[in-house]
């Protein structure tokens, strides 16, 4: 079962720059620059809900908890692909090249080969047409809007649980919105679910490697030897790479899971403190005339009373 040729997937260029030639085909010369990537998450919407007031007395706002402001870009991109998923915008499915393939499955799998052939250049297209329609492999697809602007082919090993991703690409004008991590997501959600699969493998090319590091891929196999030595081909020039698949974790609703733990946590904190809660600041210097100095009543500085109250509560 060794297969006849080398499945390394790979990206070239920095993660700034990018250049997507996959040098982890056989014969790998200059690499093609590659159009220049969408312009980062702009359009992303703030899902957060932060910034609401929530009743807080005497007129003190209420701004974002700091747990709330940390939330971080991760979460917030996953919470708008997310919500594009919701909208029905785009979605991201499963399919195999049988003799029974629907014509639709077809249609995608065509566009997906297009989308290797130009994203991995250096990649021989009758190799990737051979993989994407054969019957032992399978492909996730990133779908909008009924056109395939991305994907991932990889093969099952059901005997030994572990899968080989063989090709991923999103479309160059939709890279770096973060696609390329919930198409990985869906991914290995399938993977826990549909095929029982504990790891993935992957011989990424070194430009690569940063993009599978942040996908959870480690240099380090963990798996046994005896279960992948021989089923996926050894590769010079390309880094092995392991994913293990974690089964308590829900890998396209950890997002959420987090947010509402985090949101859970502060509230608990919010109800022994009231380090939320911000006061408007003083207007006495404001009436001032420039040199001029008058003693502020400690009483009228807002929040000092509560805050004297709250330390002979405690
Ligand atoms: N090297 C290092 N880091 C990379 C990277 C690379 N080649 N590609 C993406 N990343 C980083 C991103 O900066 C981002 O980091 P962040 O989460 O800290 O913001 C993270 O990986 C995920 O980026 P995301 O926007 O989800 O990925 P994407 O939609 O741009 O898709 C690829 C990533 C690699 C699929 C896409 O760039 C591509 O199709 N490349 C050409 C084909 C290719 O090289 N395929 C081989 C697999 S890497």
């Amino acid at each position: 079962r060794r297969r006849a040729m080398t499945m390394a997937v790979g990206s070239a260029g920095s993660p700034g720059s990018r250049s997507g030639a996959g040098n982890g085909a056989p014969e790998t010369s200059g690499k093609p620059a590659r159009p220049d990537t969408a312009g980062g998450h702009g359009d992303q919407k703030d899902l957060s809900g932060n910034g609401k007031d929530n009743g807080a007395a005497g007129g003190a706002s209420v701004p974002a908890s700091p747990a709330q402001q940390r939330q971080g870009a991760y979460v917030e991109r996953e919470a708008w692909l997310t919500k594009q998923e919701l909208d029905g915008d785009i979605r991201f499915e499963c399919v195999k090249y049988s003799d029974e393939c629907n014509p639709t499955h077809l249609e995608w799998l065509l566009a997906l080969k297009n989308i290797f052939a130009r994203q991995l250049p250096n990649m021989p297209k009758e190799y990737i047409v051979r993989l994407v329609f054969d019957k032992h492999h399978r492909s996730m697809v990133a779908v909008k809007k009924d056109k395939v602007f991305g994907g991932c082919t990889f093969r099952c090993f059901e005997g030994q649980e572990f899968g080989e991703i063989v090709f991923l690409a999103i479309a160059a004008q939709e890279q770096v919105r973060g696609y390329g991590t919930r198409l990985m997501n869906h991914l290995k959600e399938y993977a826990k679910r549909d095929e029982k699969l504990t790891h993935f493998l992957t011989y990424a090319d070194n430009n690569a490697i940063g993009y599978f590091q942040k996908q959870g891929f480690t240099r380090e196999i963990f798996l046994e030897r005896e279960k992948w030595g021989g089923f996926i081909k050894d590769y010079d020039g390309g880094t092995l790479m392991e994913c293990a698949l974690n089964y308590c974790l829900s890998y396209t609703q950890f997002t959420k899971i987090i947010k509402r733990q985090r949101e859970f946590l502060d509230a608990q904190v919010r109800k022994i403190s009231k380090s939320h809660v911000v006061y408007p600041g003083l207007e006495h210097f404001k009436r001032l005339k420039p040199g001029e100095y008058k003693r502020v009543e400690v009483e009228s500085i807002p929040g000092l009373q509560e805050a004297r109250q709250s330390k002979r509560d405690r």
